[in-house]
């Protein structure tokens, strides 16, 4: 095996991964099957993730396990939990990537849109990342990886929810890096807009307003789901031994844009 191989192999690892019947779930899911993991593909969406888990492993050969869990609820992340140890026997990373928001103004949010998102968006993760610690801890070079967003970074008032609940994401990824190091390594993707067909549109945006946004990246697009999926497994792999704690963009420098006069 070269030693690009080694250091991207993740034979004989077991990955759980929620929201995983969705694009960038999904795009994980083959990317680190293809890789050697037995890949746990978790969705709200029973028949979405079954159907994922089913065309893994025909795909790659490896024996996956589809699952419905509702990321907001505690006892079915512990049943998650338990399927996973009991079929393959350990966790050796854990990809926190459920997530959704809805474009609501400003002023037009409310106490119960608020928890809501911060649930979904936030303390699902904190959670089970709480019950595969234990697992997690026995692993070498285990890690946990975080979706983060864009608009957790810099101000985005027509997503208030999903905004803030992404933002406190960050932070709280931070401090579980600070604490749980040297046996797990805790980092956040923070992502562009990336193509994930219907849903970013039933989010409130047209179709109109993603080609303005695309046109304002640097890279002129938006982002495919297995671009995400790239920097997740480069975080998880042999190769980011040594970084734990980190925010790595992936936005086709939407975020970047040179203000100086060569700017169009
Ligand atoms: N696509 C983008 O432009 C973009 C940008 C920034 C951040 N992100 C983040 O990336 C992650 C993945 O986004 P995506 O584009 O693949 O979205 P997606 O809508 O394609 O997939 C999300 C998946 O989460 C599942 N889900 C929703 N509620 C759930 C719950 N309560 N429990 C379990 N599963 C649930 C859905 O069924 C769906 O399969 C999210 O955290 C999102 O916030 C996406």
């Amino acid at each position: 095996m070269s030693t690009i191989d080694k250091l991207f192999s993740f034979d004989g690892k077991v990955i759980i991964i929620t929201g995983a019947a969705g694009a960038i779930g999904s795009a994980a899911g083959h990317l680190f099957a293809s890789l050697g993991a037995n890949v746990v593909i978790s969705d709200l969406n029973e028949e979405g993730a079954m159907k994922v888990a089913g065309e893994i492993a025909q795909e790659s050969g490896k024996e996956t396990l589809g699952i419905k869990t509702d990321a907001t609820d505690e006892k079915q992340l512990q049943k998650l939990v338990e399927a996973t140890v009991s079929k393959f026997g350990k966790i050796s990373g854990l990809i926190n990537n459920v997530g959704w928001g809805e474009s609501t103004p400003l002023w037009g949010s409310d106490t119960d849109k608020m928890v809501k998102s911060y649930m979904l968006n936030t303390v699902g993760a904190y959670n089970l990342t709480k019950l595969c610690m234990p697992y997690l801890e026995k692993e070498h070079n285990a890690s946990v990886i975080f979706s983060g967003s864009m608009v957790g970074v810099t101000p985005s008032p027509e997503f208030i929810e999903y905004s803030t609940a992404k933002a406190g994401l960050m932070n709280m990824v931070r401090s579980m890096a600070v604490v749980s190091g040297p046996k797990v390594r805790f980092n956040t993707v923070l992502i562009g807009s990336v193509d994930n067909g219907e849903s970013t549109l039933k989010a409130g945006y047209t179709k109109e307003m993603l080609q303005t946004l695309s046109n304002s990246f640097v890279m002129k697009r938006r982002g495919n789901p297995v671009e995400i999926a790239y920097g997740m497994m480069f975080l998880m792999s042999n190769a980011a031994e040594w970084i734990t704690g980190i925010d790595l963009r992936i936005d086709g420098g939407g975020s970047f844009k040179s203000k100086m006069p060569t700017d169009s």
